[in-house]
């Protein structure tokens, strides 16, 4: 069976970004029998953003009922927190000490922190944890440790998946076939979502819509995002409109032709946002009374990750590690 793996982090509460390039997806592929899926709360992940711990397990548990919620099947998919496998750190380190420090300077993140600190006239690395810096090791650890086929994720995450193939080529390399290098699936009609400003809807960019946003909540985010200030009755842009593209995520082939052609007819922006919210809410709000209901038993959630995480260390990650551990010069631990 094809190995599917993807996490989102839990560091904020989950958006629509989030729905529509992860979670949507890999519950329609979990359904293939000829798949095996594994998805997780990266939570090891958020500490190199956020070091609140209320905010890390909040996050935790609302991303692991946004899973369930949509759909989810914990019986059929392995569904866990990442760090309910501590293997995914030994692993880390192993990966760590066959990672190029040189390919690590130009991941994005990192990149893009030692510019904002250039632009600012800092020392580069001002601020930079080592955390971030090695972000894309741990990340091929989480995928490396399942030998996952298909890695399916947003645009932003693909250089990670290269990179992760170079660390399992490498240690192959070194010390025998060891791992399957995983490939980055990006469904090509999934796009990047965009935020509230137009730019990609991140939790770093506060511009985000929660998934599961109290109806009136959704509406009033939905009227926030920028148009441009063209008059109703002068024919709009579908090209650079984020909310065209919102739309578009969401709605049929036949839903969109028409908004397509409302836009070309000059719709009001007021009329295009109630539009976009009606559809948007009437996908959601089903999930959002699971979701609801969900959130009210976190003692179930919990005790269902505990158990995928007990399973999967059993199954995988422990023999695996006593391989790998065995193939650098470690001693066996058992
Ligand atoms: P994260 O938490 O930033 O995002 C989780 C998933 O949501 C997708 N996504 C989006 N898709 C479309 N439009 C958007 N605006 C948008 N924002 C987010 C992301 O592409 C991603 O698929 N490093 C990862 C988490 C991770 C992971 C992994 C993923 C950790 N280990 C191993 C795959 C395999 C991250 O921060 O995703």
């Amino acid at each position: 069976r094809t190995r599917v793996l993807t996490g989102i982090t839990t560091s904020g509460t989950p958006h629509l970004g989030n729905y529509v390039g992860a979670i949507r997806p890999a519950v329609a592929a979990s359904l293939d029998a000829n798949t095996e899926s594994f998805y997780f709360l990266a939570d090891y992940h958020a500490l190199i953003k956020v070091q609140d711990p209320a905010r890390v397990q909040r996050s935790t548990l609302e991303i692991a009922a946004a899973w369930l919620a949509c759909g989810l099947d914990p019986a059929k998919v392995w569904f866990y927190r990442q760090s309910d496998v501590p293997e995914t750190t030994e692993l880390t380190w192993l990966l760590t000490c066959v990672a190029g420090k040189g390919l690590l300077n130009r991941a994005h993140a990192y990149k893009a922190a030692v510019d904002r600190n250039r632009v600012e006239q800092v020392d580069d690395d001002a601020g930079v944890t080592a955390g971030l810096f090695m972000y894309p090791v741990l990340m091929a650890a989480d995928i490396l440790l399942f030998n996952a086929h298909k890695v399916p994720v947003g645009r932003d995450q693909v250089q990670h998946i290269e990179m992760a193939r170079d660390f399992g080529q490498r240690f192959n390399h070194l010390y025998g076939e060891h791992f399957t290098l995983p490939e980055a699936a990006i469904e090509e009609h999934v796009a990047t979502l965009p935020g509230l400003d137009g730019r990609k809807m991140s939790k770093s960019y506060d511009n985000t819509i929660p998934l599961f946003a109290p109806r009136e909540q959704l509406k009033k985010l939905i009227f926030a995002i920028k148009t441009d200030s063209r008059a109703p009755g002068e024919p709009k842009d579908t090209q650079e409109s984020a909310l065209f593209q919102l739309y578009q995520a969401f709605a049929s082939a036949d839903e969109v032709d028409a908004m397509r052609k409302a836009f070309a007819d000059g719709i009001a922006w007021g009329d295009a946002k109630q539009q976009l919210f009606e559809r948007i809410d009437r996908d959601v709000a089903p999930l959002r009374e699971k979701y609801e209901a969900l959130m009210a038993e976190p003692a179930k959630i919990e005790a269902l990750l505990r158990d995928g995480a007990r399973r999967l260390r059993e199954t995988y990650a422990a023999p695996l590690m006593t391989t790998l551990r065995d193939s650098v010069g470690l001693r066996d631990l058992s």
